[in-house]
């Protein structure tokens, strides 16, 4: 099952890292090759030796143990497929959430792009604290997959929530994970993003409250599945794939169309603006001295339909932001635009939808089809829709 993978595992401080054991055993049994990254303070739960033998590797402690010319914490986040880090202490959380990189495993984790996997166990007193909390919300906001503790006996001498999950459910997470990664393999995903700027005069526009952050969710969804991705977005944004800046909609229109010939699938979750002015002042508009002015304005073209007319065997999926009668309007607009899904949100609600790091659609399909994906980080919202219109 995992022949030909690369597991980075992490083994952090608390007693539970003694089940690991198993988890190393499970995953050399399915063929992955392993290679244990085990904190100073892991060690005081297992020997060194325990682990080298049962990954048949090196275990990686201290950084600055040069072996090769490259830094170890960049090879070893290269060459990986995954990084598990099981069990996860509340400061390793910590650590990665904000940053930190003072030990190998932190550095490694601040250096590794692609999946990561967390099985936090703690007392649950710490696991309840309000910081750990926050700081599992910011990297399940970033794409990391949390495995929750489980409630039980705790080697503390509480009954509550933080004992490490099962090792069965950390090493199927690990097996789901790595068969994810090659979900697009192959395939070309164009997104859009953000909301688009169209200038009135050197110092004014007209634009949206749109983040741009469903967008890059489902771009970094897109690359984790495979893809090759291009994102064209009118917000600055920062990763490891093809990323083309554009400011209004024309701009965004004529990005998209180069884009679009060789593409496979392209998501629209830009909100571009309907309208732009007739007239661009080349000098800063002066105040009048009447109490009101009127700005003439033109429509935009319409990038998604356009799209849709001359689509061959792209899917083609729409967004739609609505603040009321959310099903019916998405009905009439995916009938309308021509496309093969159209996402809708309901932007009435401030918890959710724009701006917000959670959201909660309904997908719909040309045929009539529906899929609910509950309020959830945009990361999983991403993901899943990803996953529904691929099929
Ligand atoms: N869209 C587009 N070009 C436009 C307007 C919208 O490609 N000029 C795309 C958006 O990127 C989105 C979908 O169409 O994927 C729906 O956008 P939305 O703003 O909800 O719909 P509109 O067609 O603009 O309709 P309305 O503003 O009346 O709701």
């Amino acid at each position: 099952m995992l022949r030909g993978k690369n597991i980075l595992l992490g083994i952090t401080g608390g007693i539970a890292a003694y089940k690991i054991c198993d988890l190393i055993r499970q995953y050399k049994k399915n063929g992955a090759n392993v290679k244990v990254i085990a904190t100073p303070n892991a060690l005081n739960f297992m020997t060194k030796l325990t682990l080298q033998n049962l990954s048949q590797n090196e275990v990686y402690v201290q950084e600055f143990d040069v072996r090769e010319w490259k830094p170890e914490h960049i090879s070893l986040a290269d060459e990986a497929d995954v990084f598990v880090i099981a069990p996860a202490t509340a400061n390793t959380i910590g650590k990665i959430a904000q940053g930190i990189a003072d030990n190998l495993l932190t550095s490694v984790a601040c250096a590794f792009s692609k999946k990561m996997i967390v099985a936090p166990a703690m007392n649950c007193n710490m696991w309840n604290n309000h910081a750990v909390q926050e700081n599992l919300k910011v990297l399940q906001a970033r794409g990391v997959e949390i495995l929750q503790p489980e409630s039980g006996f705790l080697a503390c001498g509480y009954v509550g929530k933080g004992r490490l999950c099962s090792i069965d459910k950390i090493f199927r997470a690990t097996v789901e994970c790595l068969s994810f990664q090659t979900i697009l393999k192959g395939k070309k995903v164009v997104i859009t993003s953000g909301g688009t700027i169209e200038d009135i005069d050197p110092v004014r526009y007209i634009s949206n409250y749109s983040s741009g952050k469903m967008g890059f969710a489902l771009a970094n969804a897109a690359k984790s599945m495979g893809a090759e991705v291009v994102l064209i977005t009118t917000k600055d944004h920062d990763a490891p794939y093809k990323i083309i800046k554009v400011k209004s909609a024309l701009d965004m229109q004529n990005a998209v169309e180069v884009e679009f010939a060789d593409s496979n699938i392209i998501i629209m979750a830009a909100a571009v603006a309907d309208y732009r002015v007739r007239e661009y002042a080349l000098q800063k508009m002066k105040k009048s001295e009447q109490d009101s002015i009127t700005l003439e304005l033109v429509k935009n073209p319409d990038i998604l339909k356009g799209l849709c007319e001359k689509k061959k065997s792209q899917i083609i999926v729409g967004f739609c932001a609505e603040s009321e009668n959310l099903i019916q309007n998405a009905q009439e607009k995916i009938a309308k635009k021509g496309c093969d899904y159209l996402v809708a949100n309901d932007i009435s609600r401030k918890d959710i939808g724009f701006g917000a790091d959670e959201n909660e659609v309904v997908i719909l399909d040309k045929n009539g089809g529906s899929y609910r994906i509950e309020k959830s980080p945009k990361s999983v919202i991403a993901r899943k829709i990803l996953e529904y219109i691929n099929g």
